[in-house]
Parts: structure tokens; sequence; C-alpha cells
């Protein structure tokens, strides 16, 4: 008899940031043909969503310097939408000019962690993001709107879930179509995340929120599940569990696209995700930087 989770949802989508979240916290330089072939496996894997690169400044973030020779060489697939990260008007620009579908602005709920990661602060990024929003609106581009440092922040510690409720109401207002909601230093639990999102759901619908997180502390599982049980069907996640921010010290990978895939087989949700063609693409990845996978999955069934 096979198990069906009750009042989870029936379907979910993964959002894979690996070659964005992923590679961006990486020292090794990964060239843009493989990234290139990471995300078109991916998407050969039925990923649908895959966020690709990001129009940072290159000062800050090398790996990502290469985001246009990526979204250029990506051979695109129907059903796929290729995403990038924008902190301003000069990377929507980058973007637009790489065709890229859709493009997410990031904000904080941590003042020091805004400051550290964009350089100015929660109301001067929120300012930052209008134009930004009118230009994509102008251009038929969707928004995804992500607040970083939802449950903790490594500069300012606790976070306050109606600060993280604030700023997420406030992006959504502003015109992003969904808010991801991001564990940027992995530090919550079920408890401290069903909180938050108790606070969050009074604002926005939870059909319009994501999950988001990293997996410092080993909790992003639970957490996941946490999420799907308040109706949340959109999970971001990296393969092979790479990555973390570069201004959140002692930050780890985001939670494994392996890892969340097994749990939504077990509990019967669908994604249309071939896992063999997942691990592949994330054994690819850990070969090309000479590391061992951070998903428990692949090690067990490369074993
Ligand atoms: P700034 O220094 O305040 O910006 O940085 P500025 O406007 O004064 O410009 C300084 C220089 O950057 C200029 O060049 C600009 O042209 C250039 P220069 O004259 O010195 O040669 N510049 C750019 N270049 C390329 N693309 C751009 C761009 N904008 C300006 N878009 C800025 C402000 C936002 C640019 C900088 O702080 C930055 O790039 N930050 C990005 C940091 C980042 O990518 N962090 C990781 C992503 S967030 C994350 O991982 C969290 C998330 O996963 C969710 C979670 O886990 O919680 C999303
Ligand atoms: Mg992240």
């Amino acid at each position: 008899m096979s198990y069906v989770a009750e009042n989870f949802p029936k379907t979910a989508t993964i959002v894979e940031v690996g070659p964005r979240d992923g590679l961006q916290n990486e020292k090794q330089l990964i060239s843009a043909e493989d990234k290139i072939i990471l995300i078109d496996m991916l998407a050969d894997a039925g990923v649908t969503s895959i966020e690709s690169g990001s129009f940072v400044s290159p000062k800050w973030v090398p790996q990502m310097a290469t985001s246009t020779d990526v979204f250029n060489g990506i051979n695109k697939k129907n059903g796929v939408k290729y995403m990038a990260l924008t902190p301003n008007i000069k990377g929507f620009e980058a973007a637009i000019n790489a065709n890229v579908d859709e493009v997410a602005i990031f904000g904080a709920a941590s003042e020091a962690f805004s400051q550290k990661n964009i350089n100015c602060s929660i109301e001067e990024s929120l300012q930052r993001f209008i134009p930004l929003i009118e230009a994509a609106k102008k251009a038929n581009i969707k928004v995804r709107g992500y607040v970083s440092c939802v449950v903790g922040c490594p500069y300012d510690g606790y976070i306050e879930p109606e600060k993280v409720a604030e700023v997420a109401e406030k992006l959504y207002q502003m015109g992003c179509y969904e808010i991801s909601l991001g564990d940027t230093i992995g530090v919550g639990t079920p408890a401290s995340v069903q909180k938050m999102l108790n606070a969050v759901k009074t604002r926005i619908p939870v059909e319009k929120l994501a999950v988001h997180f990293h997996d410092t502390y080993g909790q992003a599982l639970a957490n996941i599940y946490t999420a799907l049980q308040n109706g949340i069907s959109v999970i971001d996640s990296s393969i092979a569990g790479l990555g973390g921010c570069p201004y959140a010290k002692g930050a780890s990978g985001n939670v494994a696209t392996e890892d969340v895939l097994y749990l939504l087989n077990g509990l019967n949700i669908t994604t249309n995700i071939d896992m063999d063609k997942l691990l592949k693409a994330g054994w690819f990845i850990s070969e090309k930087l000479g590391k061992a996978s951070n998903s428990k999955v692949s090690t067990a069934l490369k074993a």
C-alpha cells in the first residue's frame, strides 16, 4: 500500500539553484562550458526551473562573471524556465540581453546581512528594486523575490518572524509573483520555521510562497517537511548540495536536490524528475569540483 501524506500538495516544483547559489560560493572557477553541460543535464532530468546564473558585480562574486556566456550557450528546452538573480537595473539589463526567462531580486530580513550582501539597507534595496520591477513589467518578464535570513542572520542573530513577514509582503506588493523564504545559514528547525511561516502566511497566500533551505545544521529536509505540511509546494534546492552564500560565513550548501526528490518521491508528491539522470548531473559537477557530493542519496546510490 502506498503512503499518501494527508494535506500535502500532490505535486511540487523544485527550483534548482545549484548553477547559481551552488556555484557562487565555489572558489574554483567552473568554465561556462561545464556550467552549460550541468544546466542541460538538469533540464534533461526533468527539472523545469533552473536558476542558471546571476548578474551581480564580478568583483563581488567572480564565479558568476560568465553568466552571459552561460545563458547564451544553454540548449534551451521547451517548458523549462532559465532564471537569474539581478540586484539592480544594471543586472536586469544584462539579464535581458542574455535572454533570461525570469529574474529574481533578493532582499533580506536582516539589516546587517543586507549591508554585507548588497551594500545597502533593506529600505534602500527595496527602492532599488522599483525601477527593476517596472522594467521587467514592460519586458513581460516575471520577477521572483527572495527574502534572506528568515530565521537567523550571521551578523544579527535571531530574526523576528514579523520582520520577515514585513519584507516578504513588501516584495509581494511590489509585484513579485512568488516569494522564496531563505534560511541562508541553515539554522532553522521545524519549530522556528513554523513560527516564521505563521507570520508570513497572514500576509501572503501559501500558493505564492517557496522555501529555500541551506543545510548547515542538517535540518533542511525536516524544514521542507514542515513547509509541505503548510501547503507550500515550491522548493529551492541545489544539485549535490553545492553552495552557500559568500556573504554568510559558515553557511553550507543548499539542501541537495537529490535528497529533496527522494523525500518527495517517498511522499508520493509528483515532480516528473528522473532520479537516475539527476544523480548523473550531481556526479558530473562534483567531479568537476573534485569534491564528494553533499547529497546523502547520491552517496547511497553511488555505492
Ligand atoms: P556596490 O559596490 O554598492 O555598487 O555593489 P555600485 O552601484 O556602487 O557599483 C560598483 C561597481 O559594481 C561598479 O563598477 C558597477 O558598474 C558594478 P566599477 O565602476 O567599480 O568597475 N556593478 C555591477 N556589475 C555587474 N553587474 C551588476 C552591477 N551593479 C553594479 N548588476 C552590488 C552593489 C549589488 C552590485 C553588489 O553588492 C553585488 O553585486 N552584490 C551581489 C552579492 C551576491 O551576489 N550575493 C549572493 C547572492 S544572494 C544569496 O545567495 C542569498 C539567496 O540564495 C537566498 C538565501 O539563501 O537566503 C538568494
Ligand atoms: Mg541561498
